[in-house]
């Protein structure tokens, strides 16, 4: 499913009903919901409508797809992102599960979000995804350090050294989702902004190697329920 939109803002107002519906029909039908969120700013304002919404956020599991490594008070923590938007009226409430923890190497500390990942309750409901210039989504990057591992492990999470051509090519050690956790998710929401970023998803979409745009290994998968949001 391909949805174009006029506006951000029609994109928010459709993106905010349908993840409130997925968490609420998530929590009847097994009791909890789980949301896996993703930063960058196409979700933000979505995220702000839902903290102020009447959730049953106690039953809310919220994860992380991806962080980098790097302290929760960095300014580029995901993490600190999910808690000053979605979660900044329901921290507490909603079960918030942090890629990052105590351990001392993204390695360790993807072993430790695998098994606390194993605990959640699949398949997920909904997991945001966004998509970089270069065709990554998470923090499969191409041709980074552990993409082989993050596109045919069947754990949840690895640990990957990311090419952030966003910035300036430095290497930066990040966890994420792995190919076979996207997998595990009623349905995926993968985000999209501007023309530019348009022609990069019509360059995945129509095929070619992973290794140089890994969102392709997510379009191309024969069984992940994809809904691709677009706004100018
Ligand atoms: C990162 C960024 C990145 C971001 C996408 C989409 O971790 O390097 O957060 O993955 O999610 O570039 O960003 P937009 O939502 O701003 O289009």
């Amino acid at each position: 499913v391909e949805k174009f939109f006029d506006s951000k803002d029609a994109l928010t107002a459709e993106l905010s009903t349908t993840l409130e519906q997925r968490l609420v029909s998530g929590i009847e039908a097994d009791g909890r919901a789980v949301l896996m969120v993703s930063g960058g700013s196409s979700p933000a304002p979505a995220y702000k409508h839902l903290s102020n919404l009447a959730l049953d956020w106690e039953k809310i599991d919220v994860a992380m797809v991806d962080e980098r490594w790097v302290d929760v008070a960095h300014e580029k923590s995901n993490e600190a992102f999910i808690k000053s938007t979605l979660l900044q009226n329901h921290g507490a409430a909603a079960n918030f599960i942090t890629m990052k923890n105590n351990a001392e190497t993204a390695q360790q500390g993807s072993a430790e979000c695998e098994a606390a990942y194993q605990q959640l309750k699949r398949p997920f409901d909904v997991t945001i995804l966004g998509m970089g210039p270069d065709g990554h989504t998470a923090s499969l990057f191409p041709h980074a350090g552990g993409l082989q591992q993050g596109l045919e492990t069947s754990q949840l999470v690895c640990a990957i050294n990311a090419i952030e051509s966003e910035v300036t090519g430095n290497i930066t050690e990040r966890m994420t989702l792995t190919l076979a956790a996207i997998a595990q998710s009623k349905v995926v929401k993968l985000l999209i902004s501007g023309e530019e970023k348009l022609a990069v998803y019509k360059a995945a979409k129509a095929g070619g190697d992973v290794n140089d745009m890994p969102l392709r290994a997510v379009l191309n998968h024969p069984t992940i329920n994809i809904e691709v949001y677009w706004a100018p």
